[in-house]
């Protein structure tokens, strides 16, 4: 209970006038799921290329774009199909570019020969490229040195 009546003025005032315009004006539309929510704007996207060109570089340790399509390869718990071309041992045959060092280092800077859990989602870094519009602008430019030669 609040007794000082000075309180509790100012407490109603302050609940006046935090929540007041919020429940009234500031609440946008959300839709009743995911879908129909004003933010869920599908990109135009179309079948992946097959192959292209292996897109520059834009920043220092960026991870390389994917140069192939990544439809259908599937990275699970039990199996990772891009290993099965990029890991050390397959890239000697498939010619795929061997994954570098770093895929090795865990997060407590252990060195191991097994890929570390940390780089095993390889689509959570290596994505390919499509040519569509953007959903959000985007002003990014390389750093210098870097992008289209
Ligand atoms: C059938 C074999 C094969 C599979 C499976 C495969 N790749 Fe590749 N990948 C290649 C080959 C070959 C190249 C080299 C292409 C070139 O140099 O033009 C390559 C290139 C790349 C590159 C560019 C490397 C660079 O040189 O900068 C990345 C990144 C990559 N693949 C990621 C992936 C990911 C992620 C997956 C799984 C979703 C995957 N690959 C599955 C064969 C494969
Ligand atoms: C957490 C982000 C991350 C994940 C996950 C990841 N990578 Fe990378 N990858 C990088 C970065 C960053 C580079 C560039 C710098 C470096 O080598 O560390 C790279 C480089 C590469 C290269 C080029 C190596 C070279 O010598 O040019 C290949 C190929 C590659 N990754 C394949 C894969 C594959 C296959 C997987 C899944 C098994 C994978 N990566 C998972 C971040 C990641």
């Amino acid at each position: 209970m609040i007794k000082n009546t000075k309180a509790l003025v100012l407490v109603s005032l302050l609940l006046g006038g935090v929540c007041t315009p919020i429940l009234a004006q500031d609440v946008q539309p959300v839709g009743k799921d995911i879908a129909s929510s004003p933010e869920s704007i599908a990109p135009a996207f179309h079948n992946q290329p097959k192959e292209n060109e292996l897109a520059p570089l834009n920043y220092v340790n960026q991870p390389p774009m994917v140069p192939h399509s990544t439809k259908n390869y599937q990275v699970t718990k039990n199996t990772n199909q891009c290993l099965d071309c990029h890991s050390v041992q397959a890239s000697r045959t498939t010619g795929a570019t061997r994954i570098s060092p770093t895929h090795f280092i865990s997060r407590d800077g252990v060195v191991s020969g097994e890929v570390s859990p940390r780089r095993y989602f390889c689509v959570q870094c290596h994505v390919s490229q499509s040519d569509v519009e953007p959903i959000v602008p985007n002003e990014f430019k390389p750093l210098p040195g870097y992008g289209e030669k």
